[in-house]
Protein backbone atom coordinates (compact mmCIF):
# COMPACT_ATOMS: atom_id res chain seq x y z
CA UNK A 1 0.00 0.00 0.00
CA UNK A 2 1.21 3.32 -0.83
CA UNK A 3 2.25 5.36 2.33
CA UNK A 4 0.53 8.44 3.00
CA UNK A 5 2.48 11.55 1.53
CA UNK A 6 4.62 12.97 4.71
CA UNK A 7 3.37 16.01 5.63
CA UNK A 8 5.30 18.74 4.38
CA UNK A 9 5.48 21.99 6.33
CA UNK A 10 3.91 20.55 9.69
CA UNK A 11 2.53 23.43 12.07
CA UNK A 12 2.21 23.49 15.72
CA UNK A 13 -0.21 25.98 17.17
CA UNK A 14 -2.93 26.73 19.94
CA UNK A 15 -6.57 26.13 18.73
CA UNK A 16 -9.05 28.47 18.79
CA UNK A 17 -12.95 28.14 20.04
CA UNK A 18 -13.35 28.15 16.59
CA UNK A 19 -11.45 25.33 16.01
CA UNK A 20 -13.96 22.37 17.52
CA UNK A 21 -15.51 20.88 14.87
CA UNK A 22 -12.09 20.62 12.97
CA UNK A 23 -11.27 18.52 16.37
CA UNK A 24 -14.16 16.56 17.14
CA UNK A 25 -13.89 13.51 14.58
CA UNK A 26 -10.02 12.93 15.58
CA UNK A 27 -11.79 13.05 19.19
CA UNK A 28 -14.61 11.26 18.67
CA UNK A 29 -12.31 8.06 17.39
CA UNK A 30 -10.47 8.70 20.69
CA UNK A 31 -13.32 8.53 22.73
CA UNK A 32 -14.48 5.77 20.32
CA UNK A 33 -17.42 8.03 20.15
CA UNK A 34 -18.37 8.65 23.46
CA UNK A 35 -19.21 12.40 23.41
CA UNK A 36 -21.42 13.52 25.47
CA UNK A 37 -23.48 16.60 25.99
CA UNK A 38 -21.01 18.76 27.94
CA UNK A 39 -17.68 17.99 25.53
CA UNK A 40 -18.34 20.88 23.49
CA UNK A 41 -17.99 23.59 26.61
CA UNK A 42 -15.15 21.38 28.02
CA UNK A 43 -12.99 21.98 25.12
CA UNK A 44 -13.71 25.88 24.82
CA UNK A 45 -12.69 25.74 29.04
CA UNK A 46 -9.37 24.21 27.78
CA UNK A 47 -9.17 26.56 24.90
CA UNK A 48 -9.92 29.59 27.11
CA UNK A 49 -8.55 28.93 30.86
CA UNK A 50 -4.96 29.89 31.45
CA UNK A 51 -5.12 26.25 32.93
CA UNK A 52 -5.83 24.58 29.99
CA UNK A 53 -4.07 24.02 26.29
CA UNK A 54 -5.27 22.60 23.50
CA UNK A 55 -2.53 21.94 20.66
CA UNK A 56 -3.31 21.27 16.79
CA UNK A 57 -0.77 19.52 14.09
CA UNK A 58 -1.92 20.84 10.77
CA UNK A 59 -0.47 20.95 7.02
CA UNK A 60 -3.45 21.96 4.86
CA UNK A 61 -6.08 20.39 7.48
CA UNK A 62 -5.44 18.98 11.25
CA UNK A 63 -3.91 15.68 11.74
CA UNK A 64 -3.44 16.04 15.58
CA UNK A 65 -4.85 16.92 18.96
CA UNK A 66 -3.37 17.50 22.22
CA UNK A 67 -5.80 18.72 25.00
CA UNK A 68 -3.52 19.23 28.53
CA UNK A 69 -3.54 21.24 31.77
CA UNK A 70 -1.49 22.56 34.82
CA UNK A 71 -2.62 21.70 37.83
CA UNK A 72 -1.09 22.76 41.40
CA UNK A 73 0.24 19.37 43.02
CA UNK A 74 1.96 19.33 46.63
CA UNK A 75 3.82 15.45 45.51
CA UNK A 76 5.85 18.01 43.50
CA UNK A 77 5.41 21.31 45.61
CA UNK A 78 4.31 23.35 42.82
CA UNK A 79 2.04 22.83 39.30
CA UNK A 80 2.48 20.09 36.63
CA UNK A 81 0.96 19.60 33.66
CA UNK A 82 -0.94 16.73 32.27
CA UNK A 83 -1.86 15.28 29.16
CA UNK A 84 -5.38 14.74 28.93
CA UNK A 85 -6.29 13.22 25.11
CA UNK A 86 -3.87 13.33 22.39
CA UNK A 87 -4.51 11.94 18.88
CA UNK A 88 -2.89 11.60 15.69
CA UNK A 89 -5.08 10.92 12.45
CA UNK A 90 -4.12 7.16 11.77
CA UNK A 91 -2.76 7.66 8.14
CA UNK A 92 -0.08 9.96 9.47
CA UNK A 93 0.79 8.70 12.43
CA UNK A 94 4.42 7.50 12.91
CA UNK A 95 5.55 10.51 11.00
CA UNK A 96 6.98 12.41 14.41
CA UNK A 97 3.56 14.30 14.55
CA UNK A 98 2.57 13.30 18.09
CA UNK A 99 5.97 14.06 19.32
CA UNK A 100 5.65 17.40 17.85
CA UNK A 101 2.55 18.17 19.79
CA UNK A 102 3.84 17.03 22.98
CA UNK A 103 7.03 19.04 22.77
CA UNK A 104 5.33 21.60 22.09
CA UNK A 105 3.39 20.90 25.61
CA UNK A 106 6.45 20.13 27.31
CA UNK A 107 8.52 23.70 26.43
CA UNK A 108 4.89 25.63 27.02
CA UNK A 109 4.46 23.73 31.06
CA UNK A 110 8.22 24.34 31.13
CA UNK A 111 7.43 28.13 30.63
CA UNK A 112 4.39 28.12 32.95
CA UNK A 113 6.96 26.96 35.89
CA UNK A 114 5.77 23.33 35.35
CA UNK A 115 7.96 21.15 37.67
CA UNK A 116 6.98 17.66 36.03
CA UNK A 117 4.37 16.39 33.23
CA UNK A 118 2.35 13.54 33.74
CA UNK A 119 0.17 11.24 31.19
CA UNK A 120 -2.72 8.90 31.31
CA UNK A 121 -2.26 5.45 29.45
CA UNK A 122 -4.51 2.78 28.56
CA UNK A 123 -2.91 -0.72 30.22
CA UNK A 124 -3.86 -2.03 27.03
CA UNK A 125 -2.32 0.47 24.70
CA UNK A 126 0.87 -0.76 24.12
CA UNK A 127 1.24 1.92 21.19
CA UNK A 128 1.06 4.33 23.56
CA UNK A 129 3.32 2.75 26.35
CA UNK A 130 5.75 3.26 23.93
CA UNK A 131 5.41 6.40 22.60
CA UNK A 132 5.80 7.65 26.41
CA UNK A 133 8.80 5.49 27.25
CA UNK A 134 10.85 6.64 23.77
CA UNK A 135 9.98 10.83 24.78
CA UNK A 136 11.37 9.76 28.36
CA UNK A 137 8.43 9.60 30.36
CA UNK A 138 8.93 6.83 33.55
CA UNK A 139 5.65 4.47 34.24
CA UNK A 140 4.00 5.57 37.50
CA UNK A 141 3.77 3.07 40.46
CA UNK A 142 0.79 4.84 41.42
CA UNK A 143 -3.06 3.51 40.34
CA UNK A 144 -5.50 6.22 39.12
CA UNK A 145 -9.07 5.67 41.17
CA UNK A 146 -12.24 8.00 40.66
CA UNK A 147 -15.11 8.40 42.08
CA UNK A 148 -18.57 9.10 39.51
CA UNK A 149 -20.70 12.02 40.54
CA UNK A 150 -22.69 11.79 37.60
CA UNK A 151 -23.59 8.28 37.46
CA UNK A 152 -22.79 6.72 40.78
CA UNK A 153 -23.11 3.17 40.92
C1 LIG B 1 0.07 7.45 20.42
C2 LIG B 1 0.07 8.36 19.18
C3 LIG B 1 -0.47 9.75 19.58
C4 LIG B 1 1.52 8.52 18.69
O1 LIG B 1 1.55 9.50 17.66
P1 LIG B 1 2.56 9.38 16.42
O2 LIG B 1 2.56 10.68 15.72
O3 LIG B 1 2.23 8.18 15.62
O4 LIG B 1 3.94 9.14 17.18
P2 LIG B 1 5.43 9.47 16.67
O5 LIG B 1 5.51 9.26 15.20
O6 LIG B 1 5.82 10.80 17.18
O7 LIG B 1 6.23 8.29 17.41
C5 LIG B 1 7.24 8.52 18.37
C6 LIG B 1 7.70 7.20 18.90
O8 LIG B 1 6.63 6.52 19.56
C7 LIG B 1 6.75 5.11 19.35
N1 LIG B 1 5.64 4.62 18.52
C8 LIG B 1 4.74 5.34 17.82
N2 LIG B 1 3.88 4.56 17.17
C9 LIG B 1 4.25 3.27 17.45
C10 LIG B 1 3.75 1.99 17.07
N3 LIG B 1 2.69 1.87 16.25
N4 LIG B 1 4.36 0.90 17.57
C11 LIG B 1 5.43 1.01 18.39
N5 LIG B 1 5.95 2.21 18.77
C12 LIG B 1 5.37 3.31 18.31
C13 LIG B 1 8.05 4.90 18.59
O9 LIG B 1 9.07 4.73 19.55
C14 LIG B 1 8.20 6.23 17.86
O10 LIG B 1 9.52 6.53 17.56
P3 LIG B 1 10.12 6.04 16.12
O11 LIG B 1 9.19 6.59 15.08
O12 LIG B 1 11.46 6.63 16.12
O13 LIG B 1 10.08 4.55 16.15
C15 LIG B 1 -0.78 7.75 18.02
O14 LIG B 1 -0.39 6.41 17.85
C16 LIG B 1 -2.27 7.81 18.25
O15 LIG B 1 -2.91 8.80 17.94
N6 LIG B 1 -2.84 6.71 18.79
C17 LIG B 1 -4.28 6.62 19.01
C18 LIG B 1 -4.73 7.49 20.17
C19 LIG B 1 -3.96 7.17 21.42
O16 LIG B 1 -3.71 6.02 21.73
N7 LIG B 1 -3.58 8.21 22.13
C20 LIG B 1 -2.75 8.10 23.29
C21 LIG B 1 -3.46 8.51 24.46
S1 LIG B 1 -2.31 8.63 25.79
Amino acid sequence: MKKPEKTQVLKIRGAKVDDYFVCLPLLTALYHGDIGSDFRRTFEDFVESEHGIVLVAENTKVLGVLVGGYHLDIDWEGKTAKIDALIVDEPYRKQGIGTELVRHFLAEAKKQGCKAAKSRVNTENFVAQEFHKTLGFTKAKTYEYFLDFVHPR
